[in-house]
């Protein structure tokens, strides 16, 4: 196991000059899905995604000495420029769990700013997005008041698993392209505490490939991630679904490789009923489907029908719809999701999103 505690990362109080770090962090979308997890975010299967690009979030920490050493009252945490105390109590709770990595952040007074590229009631799981933001400003200022972490590989390492405490997905979005996360027979890398870039071979056509995000429905869902990953627990199907996810995971790396279109949507769109299928087995069950995801999903299937083009859908935790497809193919795609999607779509949103090359320090 890693261990990333630093006693001596203590501040000279006296010499803490006022200062601040910037980081934009993109969400990413998984092909083959994390859910189920033990121990301290330790995910119970390993995944894969494609980071994206438009869909984003930026985040500056302000930092400045502080008088006391009480963590509870040094943060403000604003969305927009508007005060978030909801947000405020999340973060409060996850630095505490960062304490003995961090010590340093309980000497300072921190004022957390963030900004998403979409719509923050959009329905667009901002987590992967924003935990990771978080996590690079907070390598960034250790890297600053230590000189610690000067090797890229050491510091992104760190990120992702700092990401990871956070919020499990957000491992993944530190590194551009593709980013495994867990252990698995399909890559002696692949590691449970944090995520890493997948350097395998990749097939030209994955490279440019688009994620148009259609948002069905926005706003909160009425059962969180934490609460869905709790509920795998009791789940019946989940020996069977790990065990599923391994083989998939084995398969897709292969489909990478060969630039393999069929079997790719294959396995994502397998992948995208069987996260949703999992709810509806839990206990108690639950639907984050909507009447409208199941019509595109249909409309989907019959364009891929008709037309013969690679257009695949995959699902997060919600009832909003990745579009996933080759760049050679986006004229006539973008074309039917406009003329026959997006009436599906509350207020016809939707974000229009590529692979994407990873975060970047502002
Ligand atoms: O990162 P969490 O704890 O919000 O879990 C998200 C899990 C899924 O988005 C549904 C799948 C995944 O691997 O991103």
């Amino acid at each position: 196991m890693l261990d990333y505690k630093n006693p001596r990362h203590i501040l000279n109080s006296d010499t803490i000059k006022e200062g601040q770090v910037t980081w934009r962090s993109p969400s990413n979308i998984a092909l083959i899905k994390y859910w189920g997890k033990h121990g301290t975010q330790l995910p119970n299967n390993a995944s894969i995604s494609f980071t994206l690009s438009n869909a984003y979030t930026e985040t500056t920490i302000k930092y400045k000495a502080k008088e006391t050493g009480l963590l509870e009252n040094n943060i403000s945490f604003f969305l927009d420029g508007k005060e978030k105390a909801d947000f405020q109590e999340k973060l409060i709770t996850n630095f505490k769990n960062l304490d003995t990595i961090f010590p340093f952040l309980k000497q300072l007074n921190l004022s957390i700013h963030s900004h998403n590229s979409f719509p923050h009631s959009a329905g667009i799981a901002s987590s992967a997005s924003s935990m990771s933001a978080l996590a690079l400003c907070l390598c960034s200022m250790e890297s600053y008041f230590f000189n610690s972490l000067g090797n890229l590989d050491e510091f992104k390492k760190k990120a992702s698993y700092v990401a990871r405490l956070m919020s499990g997905s957000a491992a993944r979005s530190i590194y551009g392209k593709i980013a495994l996360w867990g252990k698995t027979p399909a890559d002696p890398n692949g590691n449970n505490e944090y995520a890493i870039p997948y350097k395998k071979y990749i097939h030209e056509v994955f490279k440019s490939f688009h994620d148009d995000i259609l948002i069905v429905k926005k706003g909160k869902k009425s059962v969180s991630s934490r609460v869905g990953h709790q509920l795998m627990e009791q789940n019946i199907y989940a020996p069977s679904r790990y065990k599923e996810a391994e083989k998939r995971m084995s398969q897709l790396i292969q489909i990478l490789k060969q630039g393999d279109l069929t079997g790719f949507g294959k396995i994502v769109e397998g992948e995208a009923l069987t996260l949703h299928a999992l709810m509806m087995t839990s206990t108690p069950p639950y639907i984050l489907m909507e009447a409208n995801t199941l019509t595109i999903i249909q409309k989907i299937q019959n364009f891929r029908k008709v037309q013969k083009l690679p257009l695949y859908f995959t699902l997060d935790a919600g009832p909003n719809l990745h579009l996933l497809y080759p760049d050679e193919h986006r004229i006539p795609i973008k074309a039917f999701i406009k003329n026959e999607l997006l009436a599906y779509c509350e207020d016809q949103f939707w974000i229009e999103d590529v692979v994407g090359t990873g975060p970047t320090q502002l």
